[in-house]
Protein backbone atom coordinates (compact mmCIF):
# COMPACT_ATOMS: atom_id res chain seq x y z
CA UNK A 1 0.00 0.00 0.00
CA UNK A 2 1.13 3.19 -1.13
CA UNK A 3 2.01 5.67 1.66
CA UNK A 4 -0.65 8.38 2.76
CA UNK A 5 0.24 12.34 1.38
CA UNK A 6 0.42 13.88 4.83
CA UNK A 7 2.86 16.68 4.09
CA UNK A 8 2.90 20.12 1.56
CA UNK A 9 5.47 22.17 0.31
CA UNK A 10 4.42 26.02 -0.31
CA UNK A 11 7.01 27.43 -2.33
CA UNK A 12 6.54 31.53 -1.21
CA UNK A 13 10.45 32.55 -2.36
CA UNK A 14 9.47 34.44 -5.54
CA UNK A 15 9.97 38.14 -5.78
CA UNK A 16 6.11 38.62 -7.22
CA UNK A 17 7.84 41.35 -9.83
CA UNK A 18 4.48 41.39 -11.62
CA UNK A 19 2.90 43.31 -8.53
CA UNK A 20 5.48 46.02 -7.69
CA UNK A 21 5.07 48.46 -5.96
CA UNK A 22 3.26 46.41 -3.65
CA UNK A 23 5.39 43.60 -3.09
CA UNK A 24 8.00 45.57 -2.62
CA UNK A 25 7.10 45.31 1.09
CA UNK A 26 4.20 42.82 1.31
CA UNK A 27 4.55 39.49 0.42
CA UNK A 28 2.57 38.63 -2.72
CA UNK A 29 0.72 35.49 -0.60
CA UNK A 30 -0.77 37.83 1.73
CA UNK A 31 -2.68 40.04 -0.69
CA UNK A 32 -6.50 39.68 0.00
CA UNK A 33 -8.61 38.03 -2.02
CA UNK A 34 -12.09 39.93 -0.26
CA UNK A 35 -10.80 39.30 3.41
CA UNK A 36 -8.30 36.51 3.35
CA UNK A 37 -5.13 36.06 2.03
CA UNK A 38 -3.82 33.92 -1.04
CA UNK A 39 -1.90 31.73 1.22
CA UNK A 40 -4.85 31.06 3.24
CA UNK A 41 -7.19 29.45 0.31
CA UNK A 42 -3.72 27.48 -0.12
CA UNK A 43 -3.87 26.04 3.10
CA UNK A 44 -7.68 25.47 3.80
CA UNK A 45 -7.14 23.44 0.45
CA UNK A 46 -4.53 21.56 1.93
CA UNK A 47 -6.28 20.88 5.05
CA UNK A 48 -9.06 19.65 3.53
CA UNK A 49 -7.23 17.21 1.75
CA UNK A 50 -5.72 15.23 4.72
CA UNK A 51 -2.20 17.35 4.65
CA UNK A 52 -1.18 17.65 8.34
CA UNK A 53 2.48 19.36 7.88
CA UNK A 54 2.68 22.30 6.17
CA UNK A 55 6.35 23.26 4.74
CA UNK A 56 6.73 27.00 3.66
CA UNK A 57 9.68 27.77 1.34
CA UNK A 58 10.59 31.34 2.39
CA UNK A 59 12.87 34.20 1.22
CA UNK A 60 14.19 37.80 2.80
CA UNK A 61 10.94 39.73 3.55
CA UNK A 62 8.30 36.91 3.68
CA UNK A 63 8.26 38.09 7.36
CA UNK A 64 4.47 38.80 7.72
CA UNK A 65 4.33 35.40 6.31
CA UNK A 66 5.27 33.83 9.64
CA UNK A 67 3.36 36.00 11.35
CA UNK A 68 -0.18 35.32 9.63
CA UNK A 69 -0.09 31.95 11.06
CA UNK A 70 1.18 32.97 14.57
CA UNK A 71 -1.43 33.79 17.61
CA UNK A 72 -2.06 37.18 18.49
CA UNK A 73 -2.43 37.22 22.07
CA UNK A 74 -3.48 40.82 22.13
CA UNK A 75 -5.84 41.13 19.77
CA UNK A 76 -7.71 37.73 20.66
CA UNK A 77 -7.99 39.29 24.07
CA UNK A 78 -9.33 42.36 22.88
CA UNK A 79 -11.94 40.44 21.21
CA UNK A 80 -12.84 38.67 23.80
CA UNK A 81 -13.25 41.38 25.93
CA UNK A 82 -15.59 42.58 23.58
CA UNK A 83 -17.80 39.65 23.12
CA UNK A 84 -16.79 39.33 19.20
CA UNK A 85 -17.17 35.60 19.21
CA UNK A 86 -17.67 35.54 15.25
CA UNK A 87 -14.43 37.60 14.81
CA UNK A 88 -12.21 34.63 17.13
CA UNK A 89 -13.67 32.10 15.22
CA UNK A 90 -12.15 33.94 12.07
CA UNK A 91 -8.73 34.30 13.48
CA UNK A 92 -9.29 30.56 14.89
CA UNK A 93 -8.40 29.66 11.02
CA UNK A 94 -4.90 31.30 11.11
CA UNK A 95 -3.98 29.55 13.71
CA UNK A 96 -1.36 26.54 13.35
CA UNK A 97 -0.90 24.21 15.89
CA UNK A 98 3.00 24.29 17.39
CA UNK A 99 5.31 22.29 15.00
CA UNK A 100 2.81 21.58 12.22
CA UNK A 101 3.86 24.56 10.13
CA UNK A 102 7.76 24.75 8.89
CA UNK A 103 9.65 27.51 7.51
CA UNK A 104 12.59 26.91 5.13
CA UNK A 105 14.47 29.28 3.47
CA UNK A 106 15.85 30.05 -0.01
CA UNK A 107 18.67 32.19 -0.04
CA UNK A 108 18.60 33.02 -3.85
CA UNK A 109 15.42 32.66 -6.58
CA UNK A 110 16.98 30.26 -8.77
CA UNK A 111 13.38 28.50 -9.58
CA UNK A 112 10.20 26.80 -8.52
CA UNK A 113 12.36 23.47 -8.98
CA UNK A 114 15.12 24.40 -6.80
CA UNK A 115 12.03 26.30 -4.12
CA UNK A 116 10.91 22.72 -3.27
CA UNK A 117 14.51 20.71 -3.83
CA UNK A 118 15.14 23.37 -0.42
CA UNK A 119 12.52 21.43 1.60
CA UNK A 120 14.15 18.19 0.95
CA UNK A 121 15.19 17.13 4.63
CA UNK A 122 11.59 18.16 6.21
CA UNK A 123 10.34 15.71 3.33
CA UNK A 124 11.93 12.99 3.87
CA UNK A 125 11.52 10.13 1.68
CA UNK A 126 8.00 9.98 1.28
CA UNK A 127 5.01 11.37 -1.19
CA UNK A 128 4.01 14.80 -0.64
CA UNK A 129 2.20 17.72 -2.45
CA UNK A 130 3.12 20.91 -3.48
CA UNK A 131 0.95 24.30 -3.76
CA UNK A 132 1.42 27.04 -4.90
CA UNK A 133 -0.89 29.85 -3.62
CA UNK A 134 -0.73 32.30 -6.68
CA UNK A 135 -3.26 29.34 -8.20
CA UNK A 136 -6.60 29.75 -6.35
CA UNK A 137 -8.88 27.27 -6.86
CA UNK A 138 -12.40 27.73 -6.92
CA UNK A 139 -13.87 23.59 -6.61
CA UNK A 140 -16.90 22.29 -4.89
CA UNK A 141 -14.37 19.64 -3.93
CA UNK A 142 -11.11 21.32 -3.35
CA UNK A 143 -8.81 20.37 -6.63
CA UNK A 144 -5.93 18.90 -3.70
CA UNK A 145 -8.52 16.65 -2.56
CA UNK A 146 -9.65 15.78 -6.08
CA UNK A 147 -5.66 14.73 -6.62
CA UNK A 148 -5.10 12.96 -3.73
CA UNK A 149 -8.23 10.90 -4.43
CA UNK A 150 -6.87 10.21 -7.74
CA UNK A 151 -3.51 9.28 -6.53
CA UNK A 152 -4.99 6.89 -3.82
CA UNK A 153 -6.17 5.15 -6.91
CA UNK A 154 -3.58 5.50 -9.36
CA UNK A 155 -0.47 6.04 -7.56
CA UNK A 156 3.05 7.90 -9.49
CA UNK A 157 3.05 11.58 -9.91
CA UNK A 158 -0.41 13.45 -10.28
CA UNK A 159 0.03 17.31 -11.49
CA UNK A 160 -3.04 19.44 -12.02
CA UNK A 161 -3.71 20.37 -15.95
CA UNK A 162 -5.70 22.71 -17.19
CA UNK A 163 -6.42 23.49 -21.02
CA UNK A 164 -4.97 26.64 -22.13
CA UNK A 165 -5.27 28.64 -25.62
CA UNK A 166 -2.24 27.75 -27.96
CA UNK A 167 -1.07 31.98 -27.87
CA UNK A 168 -0.60 31.05 -23.65
CA UNK A 169 0.91 27.65 -23.91
CA UNK A 170 4.48 29.41 -24.08
CA UNK A 171 4.18 30.52 -20.39
CA UNK A 172 3.20 27.33 -18.70
CA UNK A 173 4.66 23.56 -18.39
CA UNK A 174 2.98 21.96 -21.10
CA UNK A 175 2.15 17.92 -21.29
CA UNK A 176 2.97 15.52 -23.58
CA UNK A 177 -0.37 13.39 -23.29
CA UNK A 178 -2.27 10.66 -25.93
CA UNK A 179 -5.36 12.32 -27.35
CA UNK A 180 -7.67 10.72 -24.86
CA UNK A 181 -10.34 12.77 -22.65
CA UNK A 182 -9.84 10.96 -19.56
CA UNK A 183 -9.87 13.15 -16.39
CA UNK A 184 -6.55 10.85 -15.43
CA UNK A 185 -4.09 10.98 -18.14
CA UNK A 186 -0.93 9.35 -18.13
CA UNK A 187 1.94 11.45 -19.50
CA UNK A 188 4.44 11.09 -22.39
CA UNK A 189 6.73 13.82 -21.39
CA UNK A 190 6.80 17.61 -20.24
CA UNK A 191 8.20 20.46 -21.63
CA UNK A 192 8.57 24.18 -20.11
CA UNK A 193 7.19 27.23 -21.81
CA UNK A 194 7.35 25.60 -25.10
CA UNK A 195 8.46 27.94 -28.22
CA UNK A 196 5.64 29.28 -29.81
CA UNK A 197 4.02 26.87 -31.84
CA UNK A 198 6.16 23.49 -30.98
CA UNK A 199 3.93 22.73 -27.78
CA UNK A 200 2.91 19.20 -27.78
CA UNK A 201 -0.70 19.28 -26.77
CA UNK A 202 -2.44 22.15 -25.19
CA UNK A 203 -2.84 20.67 -21.26
CA UNK A 204 -0.84 23.01 -19.16
CA UNK A 205 0.56 22.40 -15.56
CA UNK A 206 -1.03 24.86 -12.90
CA UNK A 207 0.12 24.85 -9.47
CA UNK A 208 -0.67 21.59 -7.75
CA UNK A 209 0.92 18.41 -7.81
CA UNK A 210 1.74 15.24 -5.66
CA UNK A 211 4.92 14.02 -6.17
CA UNK A 212 7.00 11.16 -5.34
CA UNK A 213 10.79 11.02 -3.90
CA UNK A 214 12.22 10.37 -7.04
CA UNK A 215 11.39 13.65 -8.14
CA UNK A 216 12.94 15.65 -5.39
CA UNK A 217 16.13 13.12 -6.10
CA UNK A 218 16.37 14.47 -9.72
CA UNK A 219 15.87 17.79 -8.56
CA UNK A 220 19.09 17.37 -6.44
CA UNK A 221 20.94 16.86 -9.86
CA UNK A 222 18.90 18.73 -13.02
CA UNK A 223 20.92 21.80 -14.82
CA UNK A 224 19.17 25.03 -14.72
CA UNK A 225 16.48 24.85 -17.53
CA UNK A 226 14.49 27.77 -19.18
CA UNK A 227 14.90 30.92 -18.04
CA UNK A 228 18.41 29.92 -16.04
CA UNK A 229 16.08 28.43 -13.56
CA UNK A 230 15.98 24.90 -11.90
CA UNK A 231 12.51 23.59 -13.06
CA UNK A 232 10.45 21.61 -11.24
CA UNK A 233 8.85 20.63 -15.19
CA UNK A 234 12.64 19.27 -15.75
CA UNK A 235 12.88 16.65 -12.73
CA UNK A 236 9.05 15.96 -13.62
CA UNK A 237 9.96 15.18 -17.30
CA UNK A 238 13.28 12.70 -16.32
CA UNK A 239 10.93 10.85 -14.09
CA UNK A 240 8.70 10.28 -16.91
CA UNK A 241 11.33 8.77 -18.54
CA UNK A 242 13.19 6.86 -15.96
CA UNK A 243 9.83 5.37 -14.54
CA UNK A 244 6.78 6.34 -17.22
CA UNK A 245 4.64 6.97 -13.55
CA UNK A 246 3.33 10.58 -13.93
CA UNK A 247 -0.04 11.78 -14.81
CA UNK A 248 -1.87 15.15 -15.82
CA UNK A 249 -5.10 15.32 -13.40
CA UNK A 250 -7.91 17.61 -15.28
CA UNK A 251 -9.48 18.58 -12.03
CA UNK A 252 -13.10 20.34 -11.94
CA UNK A 253 -12.92 23.66 -11.20
CA UNK A 254 -12.01 27.54 -12.27
CA UNK A 255 -8.80 28.13 -11.68
CA UNK A 256 -7.61 32.01 -11.28
CA UNK A 257 -4.03 32.72 -11.65
CA UNK A 258 -3.44 35.27 -8.93
CA UNK A 259 0.28 35.54 -9.87
CA UNK A 260 -0.58 38.20 -12.50
CA UNK A 261 -2.51 41.41 -12.03
CA UNK A 262 -6.07 40.33 -14.20
CA UNK A 263 -6.13 37.21 -12.72
CA UNK A 264 -6.19 38.77 -9.69
CA UNK A 265 -8.45 40.89 -9.96
CA UNK A 266 -10.93 37.98 -12.26
CA UNK A 267 -10.72 36.54 -8.71
CA UNK A 268 -11.55 39.36 -6.60
CA UNK A 269 -14.88 39.94 -8.76
CA UNK A 270 -15.34 36.25 -8.64
CA UNK A 271 -15.19 35.50 -5.41
CA UNK A 272 -16.85 38.74 -4.31
CA UNK A 273 -19.81 38.20 -5.91
CA UNK A 274 -19.78 34.22 -4.62
CA UNK A 275 -20.07 35.81 -1.37
CA UNK A 276 -23.34 35.86 0.75
CA UNK A 277 -23.05 39.29 2.23
CA UNK A 278 -21.20 41.22 -1.00
CA UNK A 279 -22.42 39.49 -4.02
CA UNK A 280 -25.89 41.14 -4.34
CA UNK A 281 -24.00 44.55 -4.08
CA UNK A 282 -21.17 44.10 -6.06
CA UNK A 283 -23.23 42.79 -8.87
CA UNK A 284 -25.67 45.93 -8.76
CA UNK A 285 -22.23 47.72 -8.80
CA UNK A 286 -20.50 45.97 -11.50
CA UNK A 287 -23.55 46.47 -13.54
CA UNK A 288 -24.07 50.25 -13.37
CA UNK A 289 -20.34 50.61 -14.21
CA UNK A 290 -20.92 48.44 -17.20
CA UNK A 291 -24.28 50.40 -18.75
CA UNK A 292 -22.17 53.68 -17.63
CA UNK A 293 -19.29 52.49 -19.56
CA UNK A 294 -21.33 51.43 -22.80
CA UNK A 295 -23.20 54.71 -22.48
CA UNK A 296 -20.25 56.68 -22.45
CA UNK A 297 -19.02 54.65 -25.89
P1 LIG B 1 6.41 32.81 -10.27
O1 LIG B 1 6.87 32.33 -11.59
O2 LIG B 1 5.02 33.32 -10.18
O3 LIG B 1 7.44 33.91 -9.77
O4 LIG B 1 6.64 31.64 -9.24
P2 LIG B 1 7.25 35.01 -8.66
O5 LIG B 1 8.61 35.52 -8.29
O6 LIG B 1 6.39 34.54 -7.55
O7 LIG B 1 6.43 36.17 -9.41
P3 LIG B 1 6.84 37.16 -10.62
O8 LIG B 1 6.81 36.31 -11.86
O9 LIG B 1 8.18 37.77 -10.34
O10 LIG B 1 5.74 38.17 -10.59
C1 LIG B 1 5.71 30.58 -9.05
C2 LIG B 1 5.78 30.11 -7.62
O11 LIG B 1 7.08 29.61 -7.32
C3 LIG B 1 7.65 30.29 -6.22
C4 LIG B 1 6.91 31.61 -6.14
O12 LIG B 1 6.94 32.13 -4.83
C5 LIG B 1 5.51 31.21 -6.61
O13 LIG B 1 4.75 30.64 -5.55
N1 LIG B 1 9.10 30.45 -6.47
C6 LIG B 1 9.55 30.83 -7.69
C7 LIG B 1 9.99 30.22 -5.44
O14 LIG B 1 9.60 29.88 -4.30
N2 LIG B 1 11.34 30.35 -5.69
C8 LIG B 1 11.81 30.71 -6.90
O15 LIG B 1 13.05 30.79 -7.08
C9 LIG B 1 10.89 30.96 -7.93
Amino acid sequence: MQRKVTKAVFPVAGMGTRFLPATKSVPKEIMTLVDRPLIQYAIDEARAAGITEFIFVTSRGKGALEDYFDRAPELEASLRAKGKTELLEVLDATNMDSGAIAYVRQNQALGLGHAVWCARHLIGDEPFAVLLPDDVIAAETPCLRQMVEAYEQTGGNMIAAMEVSSEMASSYGIMDVPPAISRVVPMRGMVEKPAPGTQPSNLAAIGRYILTPDVLRHLGDIDPGAGGEIQLTDAIAREIVERQNVYGYRFEGQRYDCGSKAGFLQATVAFGLARPDLGAELAQFLSDMMAQRQAAE
